[in-house]
C-alpha cells in the first residue's frame, strides 16, 4: 500500500514535471519565431505587404465609404496579385477627425466599417487565402472622445488624469512651452474646467498619452494582446517617435522661418525620438514575438543612423522600421538610389521599402515625367520589389493610380488641407477610392456621392481593364510578384550592384544562395535608349547570355547578350543568369 502510494506520488510528480517542461517549451517555441528558409528568414522577410486605406478600398454597403466586408470581398484579388499581408489603417471607433487616427476605443471596430464579427470573418478568410492582417496601432495619442480622456479631463484628481499630459500655463493665456503641433498652431490646448493645458502633437482632438505612466503602458500592451488573440499578425505603429516628451517640458530651439501653417519653425529636440521609447519598443516586441507577429514602424528619420536605432541593439525592437529616406529620392536617379540603398544596407537591419502611402503623394505622380508615366511605374516596381528587403505597397499603386487633389478648398476633407490651403492641399489626393472597373465610381461603390472622388483616368486605369491587357501596369506587377515568390534568389541576402558608375542604368544581381539560377535586374532610369555591357564573370556567372523572365517593353527575343544590351527609355527587365 505504502509502496503504491510512493509510486503513485512519484508518477504524479513526474507527470507534473513533464507537463511543466512541455508548457515551458511551448511558450519558448511561441517566444522564438521560427525561420521559413535556410538563411534564417522570418515570414515577414519573404512577404509582400500592402496598405489598405479602409475608407477607400471597397464599399460593400454602398454608402460612399469603404468597409471591412468590402476588404474581405477583395482578398482573392490580393492573393492573386501576390500580396501576403495587408496593413489596414485604423478601423477602430473614432470621431474621424483624422480619419481614424483619433481612436476612441482600441478594442472594437467603427460601425462605419462593420463589426467585430466582420473583422473575425476577414481574418478567417485571410487565413484561408494566406493573407495576414496587420492593424494600425495609434500609440501616441487617443481621440479626445476616448473614455480615458473624458475621465482625465473631468477633474485634476480623476483616475485617468495622469494618462495624458496636463500642465499649468506659463501665465495667463500662455501655454506651458513653445511646442508646435505638426498639424499647425500650439501643441497645447487650454481646458477651462481644470484651468490646465493638455498636450497634443497632432490635432487638439488627439491628446497625447503619457507613456511615463505604467498604467498607460499596461493598457496599451494589453491592446496588442487582445488583437493577437483575435488573429492579427502584427501592427504598424503610428507616430512611434512621438511617444515620449521631455518631463521638464523644455522649449524647443527655434529655427529661422515659418511652417506651411505660419507657425515658427522649431527643432523637435524635446518632444521627438526620446530614448525612453526604445524600452517600450522592446516590450512591445517581446509580446509580438510570443505571437510570431511583426512590428512595422512609421519611422521618419533624418538619416540612417536614426533609422538604425529602431531595429534595436540585437534586433530586439521593430522588425520593420519603414525607410522613408527612400521616398525622399523623388527622381529616378541611379546615383541617388545607389547612395540611398547603400545607406539602409549599412544599418545592418532588414530594409523596408515603401514608395508611397496615405500621407505621401502617389508614386505615379512623384516619379512620373508626364510622358513615360506608365513605363516609370513599371520601372519603379521592377526596382523596389526586387531589392533585398520587404516592400510595403500602397493600394492602387499596382494599377498606376494617380493623385486626385481637390480642386477647391470647399472640396477638401483633410483638415490640414483646409488649414493650409492652397500651399498645403492635404492628403485627400492620395486617398481616393480604389479603381476596380470602368463603371460609376470606378466600381468602388454605387453611392451617388463617395467620400472622395475618383479621377477621370479611372476609366482606363482600373483592375478590370488592366487585367485584360498583358502590357498593363497590373499585369507587370502580377508577373513580378509571382517571380519574387518563385525565385529563391529574390528572397535571399545577396544583392550585388553592377556598373556602379553608370549614370543612367541601375543594374544589380540577386544571387541564388543555393548556387542555382541568379536574377539580373536592369533598369534604364533615363528617357533615352541605352546600350550596356555587363561582365558577370567576377560573380561566378559564366554564361554570356541571359534569359529574360519579365520585361517592359516586351523583349524582341527571350535570350539576350550580356555584352551588348539595348534598352528602351525607362526599360526594365529581369533575366535569369548562371
Ligand atoms: C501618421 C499617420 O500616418 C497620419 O495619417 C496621421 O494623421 C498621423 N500619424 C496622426 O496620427
Amino acid at each position: 500500500m505504502k509502496t503504491r502510494l510512493v509510486l503513485s506520488n512519484t508518477v504524479t510528480v513526474l507527470s507534473l514535471a513533464l507537463v511543466l517542461i512541455a508548457l515551458s517549451s511551448f511558450s519558448f517555441a511561441q517566444a522564438k519565431p521560427q525561420p521559413v528558409d535556410a538563411e534564417g528568414h522570418q515570414w515577414w522577410q519573404h512577404a509582400v505587404f500592402y496598405e489598405v486605406y479602409p475608407r477607400s478600398f471597397a464599399d460593400s454597403n454602398n454608402n460612399g465609404i469603404g468597409d471591412l466586408k468590402g476588404i474581405t470581398s477583395k482578398l482573392s484579388y490580393l492573393r492573386d496579385l501576390g500580396v501576403d499581408a495587408i496593413w489596414i489603417t485604423p478601423c477602430f471607433p473614432s470621431p474621424q477627425v483624422d480619419f481614424g487616427y483619433d481612436v476612441s476605443n482600441y478594442e472594437d471596430i467603427d460601425p462605419m466599417y462593420g463589426t467585430l464579427a466582420d473583422f473575425d470573418v476577414m481574418v478567417k478568410d485571410g487565413q484561408k487565402k494566406n493573407v495576414k492582417i496587420i492593424l494600425d496601432f495609434v500609440v501616441n495619442h487617443t481621440s479626445d472622445q476616448h473614455p480615458w480622456f473624458v475621465d482625465s479631463k473631468s477633474s485634476k484628481t480623476a483616475n485617468h488624469r495622469d494618462w495624458y499630459i496636463w500642465r499649468d500655463g506659463r501665465g495667463a493665456n500662455q501655454p506651458p512651452n513653445n511646442w508646435i503641433s505638426i498639424f499647425g498652431g500650439p501643441a497645447w490646448k487650454f481646458d477651462p474646467k481644470t484651468s490646465q493645458w493638455y498636450y497634443h502633437i497632432f490635432y487638439a482632438e488627439q491628446p497625447d498619452l503619457n507613456w511615463r505612466n505604467p498604467a498607460v503602458e499596461k493598457a496599451m500592451f494589453d491592446v496588442t494582446r487582445w488583437w493577437y488573440r483575435r488573429g492579427v499578425a502584427g501592427f504598424r505603429l503610428d507616430a512611434v517617435d512621438r511617444m515620449f516628451e521631455d518631463p521638464d517640458l523644455r522649449d524647443n530651439p527655434v529655427l529661422p522661418g515659418t511652417t506651411e501653417y505660419g507657425d515658427p519653425r522649431t527643432e523637435s529636440k524635446y518632444n521627438a525620438k526620446l530614448p525612453e521609447m526604445h524600452d517600450e519598443l522592446k516590450g512591445l516586441r517581446k509580446v509580438a514575438d510570443e505571437h510570431n507577429a511583426v512590428l512595422i514602424g512609421e519611422t521618419w528619420t533624418k538619416d540612417v543612423a536614426e533609422l538604425k536605432e529602431y531595429y534595436g541593439n540585437g534586433n530586439d525592437e521593430l522588425q520593420m522600421p519603414m525607410d522613408f529616406l527612400f521616398t525622399k529620392v523623388d527622381k529616378v536617379s541611379p546615383a541617388e538610389f545607389r547612395r540611398q540603398i547603400a545607406g539602409v544596407e549599412s544599418s545592418g537591419g532588414w530594409p523596408v521599402f515603401v514608395l508611397s502611402n496615405h500621407d505621401i503623394v502617389r508614386a505615379y505622380n512623384r516619379y512620373g515625367d508626364g510622358t513615360h508615366n506608365d513605363e516609370i511605374a513599371k520601372l519603379m516596381a521592377g526596382f523596389y520589389l526586387t531589392l533585398r528587403g520587404t516592400p510595403i505597397m500602397y493600394y492602387g499603386e499596382e494599377i498606376g493610380m494617380e493623385n486626385n487633389d481637390p480642386k477647391s478648398k470647399d472640396d477638401v476633407k483633410d483638415p490640414i488641407g483646409r488649414r493650409g490651403w492652397p500651399e498645403e492641399k492635404g492628403r485627400d489626393g492620395e486617398r481616393t477610392p480604389m479603381q476596380w472597373d470602368a463603371s460609376k465610381n470606378a466600381g468602388f461603390s454605387t453611392a451617388d456621392h463617395t467620400w472622395l472622388r475618383v479621377p477621370p483616368s479611372a476609366a482606363e486605369y482600373n483592375v478590370q481593364s488592366e487585367s485584360r491587357d498583358p502590357n498593363s501596369i497590373l499585369s507587370f506587377y502580377k508577373s513580378l510578384l509571382a517571380l519574387r515568390r518563385s525565385e529563391p534568389a529574390l528572397q535571399g541576402e545577396s544583392c550585388v550592384f553592377l556598373n556602379r558608375d553608370d549614370p543612367f542604368v541601375l543594374s544589380f544581381l540577386r544571387k541564388n544562395p543555393h548556387h542555382g539560377e541568379s536574377i539580373l535586374v536592369v533598369l534604364n532610369m533615363s528617357p533615352q535608349p541605352r546600350q550596356l555591357a555587363l561582365h558577370l564573370a567576377p560573380y561566378g556567372i559564366t554564361q554570356r547570355t541571359a534569359t529574360v523572365l519579365l520585361s517592359s517593353p516586351q523583349p524582341s527575343s527571350q535570350s539576350i547578350s550580356l555584352a551588348n544590351l539595348t534598352l528602351a527609355p525607362f526599360a526594365v527587365f529581369l533575366a535569369s543568369v548562371r
